[in-house]
């Protein structure tokens, strides 16, 4: 079976391209999947990548990964800060898990200085714009081979 791992970008981010472009550029959310897709077929993986903008949609799509993805990557977006929900779904499936963000979330407001996420996650990659997806990627597929 061909290692996959699922990529979730969470709510908003099906707007990248227009929202807040000094903030998080101007690329769109399809220029990052293309990006990845790329770079996975580089590294001989496979990706599920979704973007949703509920809460329960993303709990439930993290339950359905657990037996059909090895790890997983999530922008969880505005969740991040406060998701319990979210954080939940992450540790129940024990999948080994990449948070990322375009924006540096340290820098920004303070209500974004805190992840709920993070502790449940293998690590974090932030600030990095369309590159910390890339990065995320490269950080599961080594994740994944030192299994
Ligand atoms: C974000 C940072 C979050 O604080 C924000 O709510 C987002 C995007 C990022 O990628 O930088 O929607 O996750």
């Amino acid at each position: 079976m061909a290692t996959k791992i699922l990529v979730i970008h969470g709510p908003n981010l099906a707007l990248l391209g227009e929202r807040e472009v000094s903030v998080y550029g101007s690329f769109t959310l399809e220029e990052i999947n293309q990006k990845l897709l790329a770079a996975a077929q580089a590294d001989g993986v496979e990706l599920e990548i979704v973007q949703l903008d509920g809460e329960g949609e993303i709990v439930e799509k993290i339950g359905q990964a657990r037996k059909t993805c090895q790890a997983i990557i999530i922008n969880p977006g505005a969740y991040t800060h406060y998701s319990v929900a979210i954080r939940d779904a992450v540790a129940a499936v024990s999948l080994p898990t990449v948070e990322v963000h375009l924006s540096n979330i340290y820098a920004r407001e303070e209500f974004r200085h805190k992840s709920v996420i993070a502790p449940v996650a293998v690590g974090q990659v932030s600030g990095f714009g369309l590159n910390s997806y890339l990065l995320g990627l490269k950080a599961a597929v080594e994740l994944l081979k030192a299994k």
